[in-house]
């Protein structure tokens, strides 16, 4: 038998002459974005012809296989025109999906393919449901279609267990069906953990109930800076908030696509949208206002009021009882001590708990992990554990939470030297609201301070330290793309800064580093932006051949 990888025989999707029926019948190409591990197709079997009488089977009761089932039939419907139908018996001629392949790696899937079936055998529903993914991207284009899968056997795993994205909903308020979008595209990527960056000092966007204020006045601020002005407010109020409802529903469709959310909290800094509704929270009992421009405020949660801790653990509990994934973002970065080093109640607790300042952190740095440790404490004690940016690193790590480094790698690098688990976001290469290329001319309004980041600045980044030991390795969970949205008001100008460094960063994500390749990534994307295309996502071109078809830096504002 002649085994080939499928890139040797199938430089381009290719097109076949229309044989009895009407539908224009395709190849499959199985080069997707993330790569899979091992693809050997044999070009010398026949392969699978999908179309109309084709099904899918799924034996298994479990409801994530269920739901596994009608995303692949509306996967399929939406790419093909066909929307195969869904059984639990064996059948000729289908599409079977199981979860019981043996395989340490709990995502791991094999998909194989012969002239009678096709076999999706994930180690989970998740495993299953990646298999589904590589099959939905193997199809070259939509249109009314026949299409033959090649005659293939396909191994695969990610690299990483963590495989993040995070989307900033507090500086502006995106609808649900918006974020539901998005999900669906971190999906598309392979993506598993959607950090859900959700209040901020420019809006409370979540309902809280024991504290209605926190949506009442909180979600809503009158005007906006303009742009990179320091003194230019537009005139349109800007809000929105989710309700619990809401959140429910999005954590149902996150899960549904085996997403899970870890919701950020951000504290103690970052709450001048608490504070406005709540201005007994901060030191100087206020006035404030839900914050109209970008930067970092000096009004915080106060550390030194009892009544703030209890304001975090109601806060926290009810988070909790909306997200039921195992992680809890407290923030915990840019928190100026500011106020604490003039209020008389933050020093009078620095002086109770015996913090001073030494040649490592300042007594108020130290405040700051009391802080930290007793938000973590309180979630501990429900059963969850925190993340937290590696600005908690400086007072005293707080005990067992995991550092997100986002000011480069240091602090993850820190964290898994000394035994702590850690996620890589560092700026210089997975903030996507950065530009994308030098000319900032030809680029949307984008974060005054990012330096471009080019897609393949994206694709090579390595998130493990080359020096490290494979115990050390083992703490880096994995890597995850940062988009702040100060700038960014609209899903589209957010798909523009994402796509298609996503793709980039799902390849960092999910592959063996020693196999990536930037030109061959390069060679497949124009596959995946078919699919970009066919659910009308905005994208990047600056990496797509000049032929590709295309949407630009001038439409990111303007959907
Ligand atoms: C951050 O970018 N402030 C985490
Ligand atoms: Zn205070």
């Amino acid at each position: 038998m002649k085994k080939l990888r499928i890139t040797t025989i199938f430089g381009a999707a290719m097109l076949l002459a229309t044989s009895c029926s009407n539908k224009t019948e395709v190849i499959a190409n199985y080069d997707v974005i993330p790569l899979p591990d091992k693809i050997e197709v044999d070009s010398a079997a026949q392969g699978f012809m999908f179309d109309s009488g084709t099904k899918i089977v799924v034996a298994s009761a479990d409801s994530a296989m269920t739901r596994n089932a009608e995303l692949l039939s509306e996967y399929l419907g939406q790419l093909t025109g066909t929307t195969p139908e869904i059984t639990a018996k064996e059948t000729g001629h289908a599409i079977v999906l199981s979860d019981d392949l043996a395989s340490e790696n709990k995502e791991a899937y094999e998909l194989t393919v012969n002239s009678e079936k096709i076999t999706i055998n994930g180690a989970s529903p998740a495993g299953t449901f990646y298999g589904i993914q590589t099959l939905r991207k193997s199809i070259p284009q939509t249109g009314d279609l026949k299409v033959l899968f090649p005659a293939a056997a396909i191994t695969d795993a990610p690299r990483f267990a963590y495989r993040g994205a995070h989307f900033d909903t507090a500086r502006h308020f995106f609808p649900v069906d918006s974020v539901k979008v998005l999900i669906e595209m971190m999906a598309m990527h392979n993506i598993n953990r959607f950090h859900w960056h959700i209040t901020d000092d420019q809006g409370w966007r979540i309902e809280i109930e024991k504290y209605p204020e926190l949506v009442a006045k909180g979600s809503m601020r009158p005007n906006t800076i303009i742009g990179y002005s320091t003194e230019e407010y537009d005139t349109i109020p800007h809000g929105g908030y989710y309700t619990k409802e809401q959140v429910r529903d999005i954590v149902r469709y996150a899960a549904d696509r085996h997403i899970t959310i870890i919701p950020e909290i951000d504290m103690p800094g970052h709450m001048q949208a608490a504070l406005a509704a709540y201005p007994e929270l901060g030191c100087t009992g206020g006035p404030y206002e839900v914050w109209r421009k970008w930067g970092i405020s000096d009004d915080v949660l106060c550390a030194g009021n009892d009544s703030v801790y209890a304001f975090v653990n109601d806060v926290l509990d009810e988070i909790v009882e909306l997200f039921p994934g195992e992680y809890v973002h407290l923030g915990g970065d840019e928190c100026p001590k500011t106020r604490w080093k003039e209020c008389a109640k933050c020093q009078a607790r620095i002086k109770a708990l015996g913090l001073k300042t030494d040649k490592h952190s300042t007594a108020e740095q130290k405040l700051q992990s009391d802080f930290m440790t007793r938000a973590a404490e309180h979630l501990a004690a429900k059963g969850r554990k925190v993340i937290g940016w590696d600005e908690i690193m400086e007072g005293g790590l707080t005990p067992g939470a995991v550092i997100m480094s986002w000011r480069g790698e240091e602090g993850g690098r820190a964290a898994a030297e000394a035994g702590h688990d850690a996620i890589m976001t560092p700026y210089q290469y997975l903030y996507f609201d950065f530009v994308q290329s030098a000319d900032r001319d030809a680029e949307p309004l984008a974060a005054s301070w990012g330096d471009p980041t080019p897609v393949e600045k994206v694709y090579n980044y390595e998130p493990v330290p080359a020096e490290f030991t494979p115990e050390q390795a083992a703490h880096i969970l994995g890597a995850q793309a940062n988009t702040w949205t100060e700038y960014i008001p609209t899903t589209s100008y957010a798909q523009y800064m994402m796509l298609p460094r996503m793709a980039a960063l799902s390849e960092v994500q999910w592959r063996d580093p020693a196999k990536k390749d930037y030109q061959d990534f390069l060679r497949r994307l124009p596959q995946l932006v078919n699919l970009y295309d066919a659910n009308h996502y905005n994208y990047a071109t600056h990496v797509l051949p000049s032929s590709a078809k295309t949407t630009d830096s001038a439409t990111a504002t303007s959907k």
